[in-house]
């Protein structure tokens, strides 16, 4: 995903946008830009590269205008290079735009627009937008009416800004299938962004544009319209969290603050949803859902969040006896499943906005089935389109490592189960022990991270092995498939998560002195078994690192180090067997010197099919 960001108001912009643009660089970072106007010109910079390049290229040498627009880029069409940095601009250069999605119908338009005498400049979907829109102009005096016009030629989703010497002083926005967002300033100022962390610097009162919403910016205020074009009023919400949650507070990266986060962010996630004496969740975004006809649940969605998934499909199943799959939205989507009213399609997503979760969510409610989501980001386009769901309340997460999220995915999903299970089979008790073990998990994991010094100096250790390998069961499954991808993903050392029993299967092959094997080995009813696996491991001289519970029990002899962390059930485990794993790929990464909050290629969240 892209970050675009606006600003009108009567400071000037360019400190502004670039201010919003180092916000908004966990959506992207391959490339940066901004356009303000300049007298009777626009004025534009960009740069490969990050935020800091182009800040460094425009030193204090801007023109102090007051409006502009500004982009920070995650490269789909065409490389990360300048001329393919946003903003883009017609041949007269009389027209900017930033743009956040894809434009489909592209290919397709872009040798007629040749035809009618464009020149490309780059090689991005987005320019074929600022060509139609200049082609627009010519049969309109508004810039509004020239962006309407383009957008209707074209097939794709965005969250766009555009501003135009032809119809100076205003900033036109609109949306589909991206996010856009606008931020009314004390003093009048208008910011629009793509997402509140560009925004709360300035106020907290944010309007979200809803798809197929555009928005005029200028200097009588703003107003709205919807896709006929007439004019709507959208309220106001006020984000939860302010600037300071957007800090690193103090920390050297967002993602080790975000890890040490976890006990206040699963207090958050289940501040007053846990009623002991009932036994029982009370989820605001569920009290009217009649979940009687529920007769199987696919869980959907990508990365760290399929992960939380395969837990959360874990418990439904032994908790509330219903079946569950959960699957890859990318494949999901493309495979013709099977679907009935009776399906509910649960989709999980930090962001919200992941394009694969999104249209797999839309395929199921065009099958006919309801649709749910686990989401983290209020107002986000999973949230606004499921039918009914569960916030995570885990605060933004700006690491592009997704840690905080992941616990809380699965404390929100614990919490679903619960609500689930006691409409269905669960008794009493049976409820009170769950709900105890859920509101006991922020300090449980507060133990867990204590192992930090610890990891750290295995980190050290282990910072040069090219490959390692994570092994776990039942429900430690997905916790190796998570500390595998965390590894990966920040380090940029190979890792593969495994099923430990599979391992014999073909990936014990890998195993020799030079392989870390990191085996999640708490005591749980598969504990005996992945003994078993760790003694295969060491029969081949792999190192173990396991994870235990428990520092009397069998496993501390037989491996190089034992992390210790604390107990609950094993349901909830994962919680606790994932910290160490956290703070082991961010230290690794930090000693080999990577870029830990935006590793090479990433984006934090993948607005893209
Ligand atoms: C994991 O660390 C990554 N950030 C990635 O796998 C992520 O979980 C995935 O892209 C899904 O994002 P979402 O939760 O915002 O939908």
């Amino acid at each position: 995903m892209c970050g675009i960001i606006g600003y009108l108001g009567e400071r000037p912009a360019a400190p502004i946008l670039l201010e919003g643009l180092r916000r908004l660089e966990y959506r992207g970072y391959d490339s940066a830009g901004l356009a303000v106007f300049a007298g009777d010109r626009l004025r534009v910079e960009k740069r490969a590269g990050k935020v800091a390049g182009l800040e460094d290229a425009i030193g204090n040498g801007f023109p102090s205008s007051n409006c502009g627009i500004a982009h920070t880029r995650w490269a789909t069409h065409g490389p990360p290079n300048r001329a393919n940095a946003h903003p883009h601009l017609s041949a007269a250069k009389d027209i900017a735009l930033v743009h956040n999605g894809i434009i489909e119908s592209a290919a397709r338009q872009r040798p007629l627009l040749r035809d009618r005498g464009f020149h490309f400049r780059s090689e991005t979907d987005t320019e074929v937008l600022v060509h139609l829109i200049d082609l627009a102009f010519r049969e309109c005096a508004l810039l509004e009416d020239a962006v309407a016009a383009a957008l209707a030629r074209i097939e794709g989703s965005y969250g766009i800004a555009v501003v135009s010497l032809r119809d100076p002083g205003k900033i036109v926005a609109a949306r589909k299938g991206s996010p856009v967002l606008l931020g009314l300033g004390a003093t009048g100022d208008l910011v629009v962004a793509s997402d509140p962390a560009a925004v709360v610097a300035h106020t907290q009162r944010v309007l979200r544009l809803r798809d197929g919403d555009s928005a005029v910016l200028d200097s009588g205020g703003h107003r709205t319209f919807d896709l006929a074009r007439r004019s709507v009023r959208r309220g106001f919400q006020t984000v939860a969290w302010d600037v300071d949650a957007i800090g690193k507070g103090g920390h050297d990266h967002f993602m080790y603050k975000e890890i040490l986060e976890q006990p206040a962010s699963l207090r958050d996630a289940t501040r007053g949803r846990l009623l002991e004496e009932e036994g029982i969740a009370r989820l605001g975004g569920m009290a009217d859902v009649d979940l009687k006809g529920v007769r199987r649940i696919v869980i959907t969605a990508c990365g760290t969040s399929w992960h939380a998934g395969l837990i959360g499909a874990r418990m439904i199943e032994e908790m509330a006896r219903i079946p569950v799959a959960a699957e890859y939205a990318s494949e999901f989507r493309y495979r013709n499943p099977v679907l009935d009213r009776g399906t509910l399609v649960l989709g999980i997503s930090q962001s919200g906005e992941t394009a694969d979760t999104l249209a797999a969510l839309r395929e199921a409610r065009r099958r006919g089935c309801r649709i749910m989501g686990i989401v983290n980001v209020v107002g986000s386009s999973i949230a606004a389109e499921t039918d009914f769901g569960v916030y995570l309340h885990a605060g933004p997460e700006i690491g592009v490592a997704s840690t905080k999220s992941f616990s809380s995915q699965v404390v929100a999903l614990a919490l679903f189960t619960l609500h689930l299970a006691r409409q269905r089979n669960m008794s009493l008790p049976e409820g009170r022990t769950l709900v105890r073990a859920i509101a006991g998990l922020p300090a449980l994991v507060e133990e867990a991270l204590a192992v930090d010094a610890q990891v750290r100096a295995l980190a050290e250790r282990y910072r040069n092995a090219p490959n390692f390998l994570y092994l776990g069961r039942g429900y430690q499954f997905p916790v190796a498939l998570e500390g595998a991808l965390k590894l990966k993903e920040v380090s940029y050392i190979h890792a593969e998560g495994y099923p430990a029993a599979e391992m014999k299967h073909g990936p014990i092959a890998l195993i020799d002195e030079e392989m870390p094997v990191v085996v999640l080995a708490p005591r749980d009813p598969v504990y005996e078994k992945t003994l078993s696996n760790i003694e295969e491991v060491r029969a081949r001289g792999g190192r173990v690192i396991a994870v235990v519970n428990d520092r009397s029990s069998a496993v501390i002899d037989r491996v190089d180090d034992a992390i210790e962390v604390p107990s609950t059930l094993p349901a909830l485990m994962p919680v606790l067997t994932a910290a160490p794993l956290q703070l082991l790929a961010y230290h690794v990464a930090v000693m080999r010197g990577c870029d830990v909050d935006q590793p090479r290629n990433l984006a934090k969240s993948v607005t893209v099919e």
